[in-house]
């Protein structure tokens, strides 16, 4: 069975992958491979990032990897916090004080149109394929809901009136950025 490496830690999207791909792959996580180290994501783009770290692995641990960045871009903001999402209010990754400052930031702004966009970077042997999923909808004026992580209680996806933080995973895997950017590896990993 083929060994493949998602650049990740992350329990959760771990077992989420391993679910689809069954055992048509042997998905491996960082510690699986004996990575513990803080792996570079220097550069100004979720592309760039993605590349970064997928390429990472592959050159210091031999593996072919998939690595995926996410941000939010909102409009009114000229894209910010983008690529910047996870320390927009400081290197701290405080996802309340990160909330707490895009709320301030769009303050009394009438377009609070913004997207979740995640990029994922695939790396076989020197060849590199990007692939991205986006989910489009809008900041709300105070957070809402409780489930989930980062942004999910201030973003409303296009035509619903919820927030992710008041849908369920499975309801908000569905739909998100991530999800579609996943489906997108899998489909073209299991072909
Ligand atoms: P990462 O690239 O998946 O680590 O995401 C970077 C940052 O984007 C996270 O630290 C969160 O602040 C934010 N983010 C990513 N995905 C989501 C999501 O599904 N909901 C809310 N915030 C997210």
């Amino acid at each position: 069975m083929r060994d493949l490496v998602f650049a990740t830690n992350n329990a959760h999207k771990l077992d989420e992958v391993r679910s689809i791909v069954g055992h048509r792959m042997n998905i491996l996580g960082l510690r699986d491979i004996g990575c513990d180290e803080d792996i570079p994501e220097t550069a100004d783009t979720l592309e760039g990032n993605a590349e970064l770290k997928a390429r990472y692995v592959k050159e210091h641990y031999g593996y072919d990897c998939f690595a995926d960045d996410t941000g939010l871009e909102v409009d009114a903001l000229g894209g910010a916090p983008g690529v910047y999402s996870a320390r927009y209010a400081g290197p701290g990754h405080d996802s309340k004080a990160n909330m707490e400052l895009l709320l301030k930031n769009m303050n009394g702004r009438a377009d609070r149109r913004a997207r979740f966009r995640t990029v994922i970077a695939l790396v076989e042997g020197d060849d590199l394929r990007l692939l991205d999923g986006v989910v489009e909808g809008f900041i709300t004026d105070g957070p809402k809901g409780s489930s989930g992580f980062g942004y999910d209680p201030v973003f409303r996806p296009e035509g619903l009136d919820v927030t992710f933080a008041e849908m369920d995973s499975d309801a908000k895997n569905a739909i998100s950025h991530r999800g579609r950017a996943m489906k997108k590896l899998l489909e073209y990993l299991i072909k």
